[in-house]
């Protein structure tokens, strides 16, 4: 059995998307969500799911083992980012080497680092008028939105593209294609 642990920090329609796809497979096993915020509509799907979750604070993330001693209780096989917006401290990384992996909505290097994030991103894309756009699957490193890629997908945008008809691009392009990287990721060792 394979366990996934999710992090997320705002509606988890990734999360929802991931807990979907494995819903019927019994090698794979949610283990929890983990959200930095307490009123995220993330909370809401997963007890809509049945899947447990909880929340943490900057405290427990950064300045204490709290977080860090909840995943190794959990013995997660995948540590899954799925629209978490905080930079993973260096003793989680250290712990999981290699299983962390984050989706970034765009495609790396371009529209990466400190402030790109979500629409932030989508409203850069679109002032820059680029022509595509797409999703970064990474591993996640010591050095925010720098680790090796697994994969990235790519869409086309039209001129008459706005920063909500990019994000829904985008974010049909992460239900398609995350929960099958994890899958891979799982049972490829
Ligand atoms: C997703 O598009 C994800 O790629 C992005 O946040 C969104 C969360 O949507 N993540 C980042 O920007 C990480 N830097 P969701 O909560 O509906 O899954």
């Amino acid at each position: 059995m394979k366990r996934i642990v999710l992090f997320a920090s705002g509606s988890g329609s990734n999360v929802e998307n991931i807990i979907h796809h494995f819903k019927d497979n019994p090698q794979v096993h949610i283990a929890c969500v983990l959200s930095n915020k307490k009123d995220a509509k993330v909370f809401d799907r997963c007890s809509r799911l049945h899947v447990s979750a909880f929340y943490f604070n900057r405290h427990s993330f950064y300045e204490s083992e709290a977080v860090l001693d909840v995943l190794k209780a959990m013995k997660p096989d995948l540590i899954v980012l799925a629209g978490f917006l905080w930079k993973v401290p260096e003793n989680l990384i250290k712990a999981f080497p290699d299983q962390i992996v984050n989706i970034h909505p765009a495609l790396l290097p371009k529209y990466g680092g400190k402030g790109m994030y979500g629409m932030n991103i989508h409203k850069a894309v679109k002032e820059n008028a680029e022509t595509e756009t797409g999703i970064t699957i990474h591993y996640v490193n010591e050095h925010y939105d720098e680790g090796t890629i697994i994969k990235q997908a790519t869409v086309a945008l039209a001129p008459q593209d706005t920063p909500d008809t990019i994000a829904e691009k985008i974010h049909a392009l992460e239900y398609k294609h995350f929960p099958k990287v994890i899958e891979n990721l799982l049972f490829e060792h």
